[in-house]
């Protein structure tokens, strides 16, 4: 008979072996498990210590309590927004309230088809600047009229508990001279939000101050919309920013005063904007341009030799995510061209904000005209118009082809 014990043995070895491994690796899942549940419980924590710090060190970008405050609650109107992208398929498919996904059926001012999330995301946009009560008035995409907020200012103003930079500035919190006017796209390529892409918010902030808008010239105070649209509309922006909500939540704010662009990501954790960028220049040449380009036979001859310049160049490629808060982050980030020659974007909401986030981290902005985004004049506050913008070599190879 053949001697077994010894394949026996080996066997019984190999079944020892196999279950010590099976127990250390399921040693090593549940100590996993527990760190990851230990790190969520801290960040929680944290969070909850941080709650009246929404944005990490905003303070070094503003001196204004007013303005730290409207950005604050700018903030966390975006958190609100990107949570609610974020479940608003869950609430369909659960047959929920149904009040987050799909269509509102209704039309904005501009005949736009609007999605409920439009209207959602407005209304936690206006309630946002209306609490932080350092605004005079309002302009968004989904309301046709200027939102006049002067009745707040002359006295009904929400109770608010003093943030830390009202107790640190006391006397220049509530009822300064300085009032703001915000325009925002509340939420910018809603149509892509059915199919999990990126999509943003997008703010200018106009300053009102009544001494200087008594100063018209003609002995008269300039209302708060006229203060806005006084020639170069674009250059009476005095910040400007966008919030994406992609792979993460990026809040990016440019300062016309400080001459920074700030880029801060949202922890979900916490809820906290954590400063990632704390100083973001757009590089000099980039690889991409972006542009849909299924509107090409609308596009002029020399938009047409661009196109067809980066195609046959030997580096470019082509980008397109149709958001532009999402198109313009990467390019911003990663240099090269973003293009909307057709005039759909809206002046007051879209394009000066990029172009001044743009052009202050140390990129160009244009009209199709060669003239600069922020020196437009805009007469309504829903005007559209073409824009191109990206980095400096791009933009020049850009002029060149425009004949500029
Ligand atoms: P909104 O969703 O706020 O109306 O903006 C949509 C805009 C902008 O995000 C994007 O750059 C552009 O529409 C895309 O338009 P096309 O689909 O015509 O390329
Ligand atoms: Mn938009
Ligand atoms: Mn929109």
């Amino acid at each position: 008979m053949r001697d077994t014990t010894h394949f026996i043995r080996a066997k019984r070895y190999s079944t020892t072996e196999r279950e010590r491994k099976r127990k250390r690796e399921k040693d090593a899942r549940e100590k996993r498990t527990k760190e990851t549940r230990q790190t969520r419980q801290t960040r929680e924590r944290e969070g909850e210590c941080r709650t009246r710090k929404m944005i990490e060190r905003l303070e070094e970008e503003f001196s204004d309590p007013a303005l730290i405050r409207l950005m604050e609650k700018i903030a966390s109107a975006c958190t609100e927004i990107s949570d609610a992208i974020r479940v608003q398929a869950i609430d369909d498919s659960k047959g929920g309230t149904g009040s987050l996904s799909g269509r509102a059926n209704s039309t904005n001012i501009q005949g736009e088809e609007q999605m409920k999330l439009d209207i959602y995301s407005h209304d936690v946009f206006e309630k946002a600047c209306r609490e932080s009560n350092a605004c005079i008035g309002l302009i968004s995409e989904e309301v046709e009229e200027y939102i006049d907020l002067r009745g707040v200012e002359q006295g009904e103003q929400q109770q608010l508990a003093p943030s830390s930079s009202d107790q640190q500035h006391k006397g220049h919190g509530l009822g300064e001279e300085k009032k703001y006017i915000v325009a925002f796209d509340p939420l910018d390529g809603s149509s892509n939000v059915a199919y999990g892409v990126s999509v943003g918010s997008i703010f200018s902030v106009f300053e009102y101050n009544k001494t200087t808008a008594k100063n018209d010239g003609e002995g008269n105070t300039r209302s708060p919309i006229e203060e806005v649209l006084k020639p170069q509309t674009g250059r009476n922006v005095m910040c400007a920013g966008y919030c994406v909500y992609g792979s993460s939540t990026d809040l990016v704010i440019a300062t016309r005063k400080n001459t920074r662009v700030v880029g801060w990501t949202l922890d979900p954790f916490s809820k906290t904007y954590v400063k990632t960028r704390a100083n973001i220049s757009i590089p000099m040449r980039g690889k991409i341009y972006s542009i849909n380009e299924g509107y090409e036979h609308k596009f002029s001859e020399g938009m047409k030799k661009y196109i067809r310049d980066c195609k046959d160049s030997p580096t470019m490629m082509a980008r397109y995510v149709g958001s532009m808060v999402a198109d313009v982050h990467r390019t911003l980030l990663a240099g090269g061209t973003f293009h909307y020659p057709l005039g759909k974007l809206r002046m007051l909401y879209e394009c000066f904000p990029m172009a001044l986030v743009i052009e202050v981290a140390g990129g160009i902005s244009i009209s199709d005209t060669g003239s600069n985004t922020l020196d437009s004049a805009v007469a309504s506050i829903h005007e559209r118009g073409a824009i191109h913008l990206g980095s400096k070599e791009n933009m020049d190879d850009l002029k060149k082809c425009l004949g500029l």
